[in-house]
């Protein structure tokens, strides 16, 4: 009897794959920027996608090269720290998922993979994947918050907020401010992202009073910061890692033509 056992599981993680990367690489926000082509080895079907850029940075450093640049933090799809197109996708292929979530089983062995920055006029390339996403941060600092002094938490029960309410606010709430919305739309609209951020509050009851300041600011903000306009193409919703729905969007608007009454 053969002592040969197959065995498909190990089979399929001692399996590696070579790959072909395209990547945008670009020294500083003034250098002018192109695509280069790496040829990488020995990537593992298991790692993560910016595990699989570790290693291709690990050769690059040993071969005294400048590694690539990306952002990440938790690597655990929360953070909403990682991001950049990956064939053109923000995020890349896969539905409610994060770049540093996604991984290389995704991918065949010898594929050509195009890597880029995000690419928004309000989203200036710092370095290769990096770019500057103060303007969203700046969008949150108009509005984006309830200044009352909340102290400890109160007791559960004490401002009752109905069942369907509580969810929406938490489903809006659940953006992670990466900016893959404002990166796949053709407007490099911001308009999902700030949306999410309005309605997380006009939910709830705690919301309410500074609700139409909130939305008059925050949109005149995404405005000052040169976002496009939306006309609903959809995208947004699409490539969001958190799947934040563009009903959002309507609700923002609900909530900017109500404002602009109150005032
Ligand atoms: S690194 Fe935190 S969401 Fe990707």
């Amino acid at each position: 009897m053969s002592d040969f056992v197959h065995n498909p599981v190990k089979e399929i993680h001692d399996r590696t794959m070579k790959l072909k990367l395209i990547v945008w690489r670009q020294a500083n926000a003034k250098a002018k920027g192109g695509m280069v082509e790496y040829n990488v080895e020995d990537i593992s079907p298991d790692m993560s996608f910016l595990e699989m850029l570790d290693v291709v940075n690990e050769g690059l450093i040993r071969k005294g090269e400048d590694p690539i640049t990306f952002e990440h933090d938790c690597r655990e799809g929360i953070c909403g720290s990682c991001g950049f197109m990956v064939n053109g996708v923000a995020h890349g292929p896969d539905a409610g998922t994060t770049v540093c979530q996604l991984h290389m089983r995704r991918f065949n062995d010898g594929d050509t993979i195009y890597i880029e920055p995000w690419r928004a006029r309000a989203f200036g390339v710092i370095k290769d994947l990096m770019v500057d996403r103060s303007s969203m941060d700046r969008i949150i600092a108009a509005g984006g918050y309830v200044s009352v002094k909340t102290g400890s938490a109160p007791e559960a029960n004490s401002v009752p907020v109905p069942k369907q309410f509580a969810d929406a606010a938490f489903d809006a709430a659940a953006c992670i401010g990466c900016g893959a919305c404002i990166a796949q739309c053709k407007n490099a609209s911001a308009a999902l992202f700030t949306a999410a951020k309005v309605s997380q509050l006009a939910h709830l009851p705690q919301g309410k009073p500074e609700g139409a300041r909130r939305v008059l600011r925050m949109v005149e903000q995404m405005n000052v910061e040169g976002f496009g306009n939306c006309s609903n193409e959809g995208e947004c919703e699409a490539v969001c890692p958190k799947e934040i729905a563009m009903t959002n969007i309507a609700r923002m608007n609900r909530e900017y033509e109500k404002a602009l009454f109150t005032k």
